[in-house]
């Protein structure tokens, strides 16, 4: 049977890679490496980095073309189920094609695969399809622990929830009854929409790369400030990923 390495590769540092990472790549016979255009150029050389690197044996590595998403408007979920049926279509048929019988595939994924990654749904949707596949999960250090870790904070107060969603869904406000909110996927700069009374954030953008910047403080002082640099990083780089902690300050 053909099988899967789905590898999670950490958030933007080589150093990131565990051990037990290192060994999986070197059980792969392909390497599958999307390709999603500008944004993700910058992401694609550090998945080259990390094989050039960490890869000792002969290894192929194939591109996969990432099909466009359609705006999402109001049907999100729709919108991203198809787009996902056509990233499982494109996968099944390189999987066909370029794996043989016996022989490992493996799918670098950026931070952890259980963290706001579907490459793990659309495998299943590869196997659903009918394509008789085994496959492995590595976890990877998320650009959320990357985060708690350059802020030197803990990501929860003692014995107290955290709550991990979206740019999209933080914009109708801070959610009622949580203390702590990690924010990712977050295109709109929604810390700058919702009340910023009694907030502070830790925001960090290209955590664990050279580009890494932090800024930290009440969100009513360093909103503005945040927006600035943001706006400013991503012109200069023409592609942006950042993450932040939002809590209630205590008394
Ligand atoms: C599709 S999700 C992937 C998350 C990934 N699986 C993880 O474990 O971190 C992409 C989002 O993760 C966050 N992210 C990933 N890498 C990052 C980095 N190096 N610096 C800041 N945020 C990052 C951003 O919020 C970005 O919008």
């Amino acid at each position: 049977m053909r099988k899967l390495l789905i590898i999670g590769i950490g958030a933007g540092d080589p150093d990131h890679m565990t051990v037990q990472a290192i060994k999986a790549l070197n059980r792969a016979d392909v390497v599958f490496l999307p390709d999603k255009g500008q944004e993700k150029a910058a992401l694609r050389h550090l998945r080259e980095q990390i094989c050039a690197r960490f890869i000792e044996k002969p290894y192929r590595t194939v591109t996969v073309e990432t099909p466009q998403r359609a705006e999402a408007g109001s049907d999100y979920r729709g919108v991203v189920d198809d787009w996902h049926a056509r990233i499982a279509a494109n996968y099944a048929r390189l999987f066909t094609a370029e794996l043989a019988e016996g022989e490992h595939g493996a799918l670098l994924v950026w931070g952890d695969p259980a963290l706001y990654d579907s490459t793990l749904r659309i495998v299943e949707r590869v196997r659903a399809g009918g394509l008789a596949l085994d496959w492995e999960v590595i976890p990877g250090i998320s650009s959320v622990q990357v985060l708690a870790a350059r802020h030197r904070i803990p990501l929860n107060r003692i014995g107290e929830p955290i709550l991990i969603t979206t740019g999209r869904k933080l914009a109708a406000g801070f959610p009622a009854g949580q203390d702590s909110v990690v924010v990712m996927l977050d295109g709109e700069q929604a810390f700058a929409q919702i009340a910023p009374e009694d907030l502070e954030i830790f925001w960090g953008a290209y955590l664990g790369t050279a580009d890494e910047i932090l800024i930290a403080g009440r969100l009513s002082e360093v909103a503005g400030e945040i927006e600035r640099v943001r706006a400013q990083a991503r012109e200069k780089h023409g592609w942006i990923m950042d993450t932040y902690l939002l809590r209630r300050m205590q008394a």
